[in-house]
């Protein structure tokens, strides 16, 4: 063979391999579409997974991700958007006692409250006590912290936040302490030292009269951008940390707050309809932390309860959706929940992915939606001996591996060519 003929053949390998490259890098799936669970190739924001709880054994890319709320109206009021809150942020699953035993109970979240910012949460509900002469995120009997319940000093969480904060100026984080720390200036001390005090929005500019927060731009230009709530009324006076329930309607919890088309005020918020309490939280996960249960918990019902909760708040959207593993759904999960919230509260649409930027109130692109692929895979054909499941799994990955072989196919060509 000549040597002219294998330079032609590596160039036509070198344009293959560019081909290929580019096919690969657009092989990105959307929302709905079957993919394997071993290999990233969801779209960003979103990420491979099944919910057997509701039937929906084929995996497939689910959202993980909330629109950015002031990705199409910026600069209106704080109050008229909504975000993604965690329930127990810092209660990570395997996460290690100081005694390096695993911390006893359940966990509520699967990732770190970093890995959370970084997707988009902007709401952590912290339960804060004090501890081995600190202050730790822990679960508690009556109140007090133990060995193994306690997850982690404080100030990580804090300083994780701090970080986050300092590397998007444009961010504004809210946190809901659950307040059992009784040392005197405790949690002053933690937010000093953790380098959070100089974000956090101060307590007279809140407003208590029913009046609308200030806009976002100005909180963002003044830095002003740590909005923190403590359960603890006497903080206010002590410590200039705001008390909660005097800004905030908040419903029921756990199991109780699960009951569909009822969205009662917990004990310590005032009703849900107050509207001198001009901030909305809606909580919705069950007493007892379930990750099997969460993808059902995080989808229809969820949504359906964000409804319930928007009529009981005197037609008002929830400013916060706090459930436990936010990743978890069947498809949109908590995510498109905070995304319908917002699309009502910004821009007058059903879905802030509906919304034009900078657009009129209520003037939206409303898509057609094509119908998605079937959430079960089929069950075992006896006549295929069980052979159907992967097929159907790995089916999405086919043309990877596909243009592999043939890439490779190519590459020997030469070298065949040679021995002929
Ligand atoms: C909307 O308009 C304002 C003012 O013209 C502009 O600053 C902003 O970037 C636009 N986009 C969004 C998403 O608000
Ligand atoms: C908790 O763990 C720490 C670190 O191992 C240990 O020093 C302390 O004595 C333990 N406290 C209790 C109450 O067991
Ligand atoms: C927290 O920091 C502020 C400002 O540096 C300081 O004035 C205050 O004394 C500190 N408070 C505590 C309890 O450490
Ligand atoms: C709702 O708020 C009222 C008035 O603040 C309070 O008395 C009541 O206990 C709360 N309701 C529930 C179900 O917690
Ligand atoms: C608020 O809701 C309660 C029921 O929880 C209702 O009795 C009351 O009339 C409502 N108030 C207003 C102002 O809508
Ligand atoms: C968790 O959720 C699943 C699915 O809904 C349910 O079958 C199971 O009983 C729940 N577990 C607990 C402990 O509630």
């Amino acid at each position: 063979m000549l040597r002219h003929d294998h330079n032609i053949i590596l160039v036509i390998n070198i344009l293959f391999a560019a081909i290929i490259c580019i096919f690969q890098l657009s092989t990105s799936l959307k929302i709905g579409e079957t993919c394997s669970m071993d290999a990233e190739q969801c779209d960003g924001g979103l990420r491979c997974g099944t919910c057997p709880a509701s039937g929906n054994t084929r995996p497939r890319c689910t959202r993980i991700q909330p629109i950015n709320p002031t990705s199409k109206v910026n600069g209106l009021p704080f109050n008229r958007y909504s975000w993604l809150t965690t329930h127990n942020s810092y209660a990570l699953s395997g996460s290690k006692s100081p005694e390096g035993t695993p911390v006893l109970g359940p966990a509520n979240q699967e990732d770190d409250v970093t890995s959370q910012l970084r997707n988009g949460v902007r709401g952590l509900m912290l339960d804060m006590y004090d501890f081995n002469d600190d202050i730790w995120m822990c679960h508690s009997f009556g109140g007090n912290c133990y060995n193994i319940t306690a997850y982690q000093p404080a100030i990580n969480v804090l300083r994780d936040i701090q970080k986050f904060l300092e590397e998007n100026p444009n961010e504004i984080i809210t946190i809901f302490i659950e307040d059992y720390v009784t040392s005197e200036n405790g949690l002053t001390k933690v937010f000093n030292a953790s380098g959070l005090t100089k974000y956090m929005f101060p307590l007279n500019r809140m407003p208590k009269d029913g009046a609308e927060w200030p806009i976002i731009t100005d909180m963002i230009t003044r830095n002003q951008r740590l909005v923190v709530f403590t359960s603890k009324s006497t903080k206010e006076a002590s410590e200039g940390i705001a008390y909660e329930w005097t800004y905030v309607v908040e419903n029921q919890y756990g199991n109780d707050g699960q009951i569909a088309g009822s969205c009662h005020n917990r004990s310590e918020s005032p009703p849900m309809n107050t509207t001198s309490r001009v901030l909305v939280l809606q909580n919705y996960f069950s007493t007892n932390p379930n990750v099997t249960g969460a993808c059902i918990d995080n989808s229809g019902s969820l949504i359906g309860m964000t409804n319930t909760c928007q009529q009981a708040a005197g037609g008002r959207w929830p400013n916060y959706i706090a459930v436990d593993f936010y990743q978890r759904s069947d498809g949109g999960g908590a995510p498109e929940a905070v995304d319908i919230a917002n699309g009502h509260l910004t821009c007058g649409c059903p879905n802030i992915a509906y919304c034009r930027v900078n657009a009129t109130f209520g003037s939206c692109d409303i898509p057609v939606l094509s119908p998605p692929p079937p959430a079960q895979l089929p069950p075992d054909d006896p006549i295929q001996g069980g052979f159907g499941d992967g097929l159907f799994i790995s089916a999405a990955v086919q043309p990877q591996w596909f243009y592999g072989v043939l890439f490779s196919a190519l590459l020997l060509l030469p070298y065949i060519f040679d021995d002929l």
